[in-house]
């Protein structure tokens, strides 16, 4: 029904309306009596052999949201009932910022990709913090973190430290996000030296709570084998609990759509079916040079239970979707969870 009926007609849409638009139905539909049932009868899959234990949490099962969806994490109670095992928040900044000019999000419907240059818009921390208090612990929260736009190098720890201490009573685990392709000054966020230093006065923090909780690494598809080694060596050297891999891409390789439709888009991340394979060998190069040494959550162009199931034998433990949700629409995590059954 997502893609014979509703897709088509989303897709007349301008993406980032169809995104708010989207967010307002599903707030609406989940208010009727009875409907959140309905959801959950349709697209949750309820079997303990889904359930996943990392770092300390429980996950009822492997399948989760990736960032930049709910970034202001106002739709996260309902997003529970679409059969996540867990939803990530953010990104989160410690200030609220409006992002990249519009338009800044395009549908490369050939490819089946998006291109997005947003730029960390988000209300900030505190917004997020109040929306928040709302969890009515249905489902796993990660909180994904991040620097403003505006701010210096030198006060880039800052802003994840600020955002670190606010979020800690409300999310699950946390994700510094240092692979945006769409900041400023990105380069500082790739450099390893940098790199550990920020885990460390992160971890610093964590260890003077009262309870620990797991953080994890964003990393970007595109970094080549010297850097994922370094990545290794990163995680082993500060014991840091796991690596995303991965967000979205700046290589523009192989692509179906013409040379003028992508100059015309301009910067930007890639992500959906084009990153597939980049994203996969990025999981696979991270396990087997690591001797599987650490959780990985393996997320990038996951647009069907196969594509799952492939990042989840490269070496992932838990995957993430987001563009191929856009695609196939919510029974794709019904789909993934029901072949991960039946491979158990
Ligand atoms: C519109 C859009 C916004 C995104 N925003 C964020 C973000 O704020 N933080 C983040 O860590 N990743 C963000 N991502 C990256 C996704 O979380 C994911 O890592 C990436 O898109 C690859 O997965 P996919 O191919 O399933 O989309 C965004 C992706 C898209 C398409």
């Amino acid at each position: 029904m997502y893609k014979l009926l509703i897709r088509p007609i989303f897709f007349l849409f301008d993406p980032e309306k169809i995104h708010h638009f989207t967010f307002s139905l599903v707030k609406f539909l989940s208010k009727i009596p009875g409907v959140p049932s309905i959801f959950r009868g349709m697209y949750q899959v309820n079997d303990k052999k889904l359930e996943r234990n990392l770092f300390g949490l429980t996950f009822k099962n492997p399948v989760g949201l990736a960032a930049g969806f709910d970034k202001n994490a106002v739709l996260y109670n309902e997003l529970a009932d679409f059969g996540f095992g867990f939803v990530e928040i953010g990104t989160v900044t410690p200030k609220g910022q409006v992002g990249n000019p519009k338009k800044r999000l395009f549908r490369l419907k050939d490819d089946k990709g998006i291109i997005n240059r947003m730029g960390f818009n988000n209300e900030g921390l505190e917004a997020a913090i109040e929306q928040l208090k709302k969890n009515k612990g249905k489902i796993i929260i990660g909180g994904n973190i991040g620097k403003n736009t505006n701010t210096a190098p030198e006060n880039y720890t800052e802003d994840y430290v600020t955002c670190f201490k606010g979020l800690h009573p409300y999310v699950d685990y946390f994700v510094l996000n240092v692979s945006c392709p769409n900041v400023s000054s990105h380069a500082k966020l790739e450099d390893a030296d940098y790199l550990k230093e920020l885990i460390t006065e992160v971890q610093k923090l964590n260890n003077a709570e009262a309870q620990q909780k797991p953080i994890l690494l964003k990393i970007a598809p595109d970094l080549n084998n010297q850097q994922l080694d370094e990545i290794i060596e990163l995680v082993a050297e500060t014991k840091i609990d796991g690596v995303i891999a991965s967000n979205t891409s700046v290589n523009r390789d192989g692509l179906k759509a013409s040379k003028e439709r992508l100059e015309e888009i301009g910067n930007g991340g890639l992500s959906g079916q084009p990153i597939k394979e980049r994203s996969t060998k990025v999981i696979q190069y991270l396990a087997d040079n690591s001797n599987k040494a650490f959780p990985i959550i393996g997320v990038g162009g996951i647009h069907s239970e196969k594509d799952a199931l492939e990042k989840l034998k490269a070496g992932a433990d838990l995957v993430q979707v987001y563009t191929g949700f856009i695609y196939e629409g919510p029974s794709l995590v019904k789909r993934i969870n029901k072949a991960i059954l039946a491979e158990s």
